[in-house]
């Protein structure tokens, strides 16, 4: 019996995010420079992507490059976004293949202008993908980015488009969702550490989170199944008691 079919089919999560990480590490196990760890990441990523297609899950989230990222030494920042460029001209093809529709949300204006295009072509050239969106998250930072979203919220209410009355929780969503991503079901973390590192802060609020050992370069097919298993035996109760989950699901 292959792995996805333990997976049960009523019970995908809608939007499963990663923060893949350990790249550096796993290049230093093995004697290699930390680029060749985010060169093989690469990997990682298309593998988890097809994965995700075959799950039929709709919103995928992989965190790239973090807000924080920018203080690494140089040389590891222009390796990155070197390899950003390669990675999207590289897999674009097979996306639109896929009917994967790409999406970057973070401070692109931050990014070298190559990189900046490279994101611009494939998020044009993928539009019309209807199997998936993948949003990469890239100098990105959920701080950076409601702190964009109350500038806008102040701006229309100076200028009367919105009153204060109307700022209500759903509107807030309503701003996030216009320049981010839907509500996290699944949260995973690679490389074993026990934390969300500034990643989608509001929307990951009521998300199963998921945390493994394992390198992000080792991370493929089966660990992506090995987590959806794990979280469909999670009950989630969004406060409620189990007894009413029980009651609502009869
Ligand atoms: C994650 O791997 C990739 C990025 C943050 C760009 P790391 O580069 O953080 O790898 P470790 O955590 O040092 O092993
Ligand atoms: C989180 O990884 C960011 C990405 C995966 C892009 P980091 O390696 O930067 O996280 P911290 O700094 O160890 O929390
Ligand atoms: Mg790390």
């Amino acid at each position: 019996m292959h792995l996805i079919d333990k997976i049960d089919k009523n019970n995908i999560p809608n939007h499963v995010a990663i923060i893949m990480d350990g790249n550096g590490r796993w290049a230093k196990q093995k004697g290699l420079e930390r680029s060749e760890g985010h060169r093989k990441g690469v990997d990682s990523v298309r593998s988890v992507v097809e994965a995700a297609v075959k799950a039929n899950v709709k919103w995928l989230t992989i965190y790239a490059f973090s807000t924080e990222n920018w203080l690494r030494p140089c040389e590891e920042v222009n390796a990155i976004m070197e390899l950003m460029v390669l990675a999207v001209a590289n897999e674009t093809p097979e996306l639109i293949k896929n009917g994967v529709r790409l999406k970057f949300i973070g401070d692109i204006d931050r990014l070298p202008a190559a990189t900046r295009e490279s994101v611009y072509n494939s998020t044009e050239k993928t539009k019309n993908g209807a199997n998936l969106n993948l949003v990469v998250a890239i100098s990105y930072s959920s701080r950076w980015e409601l702190t964009k979203v109350v500038n806008t919220i102040v701006s229309d209410v100076k200028n009367t488009l919105l009153t204060e009355e109307e700022i209500t929780e759903e509107l807030i969503e309503k701003y996030i969702e216009k320049i981010s991503v839907p509500e996290v079901d699944l949260l995973i973390r690679t490389g074993g550490d026990i934390r969300i590192s500034n990643f989608l802060l509001w929307q990951a609020a009521y998300a199963e989170l998921y945390f493994t050992n394992v390198f992000w370069p080792d991370f493929g097919e089966q660990q992506f199944f090995e987590a959806i298993i794990d979280y469909q035996q999670k009950e989630r109760r969004f406060g409620k008691t189990s007894e009413q989950i029980e009651l609502e699901s009869i």
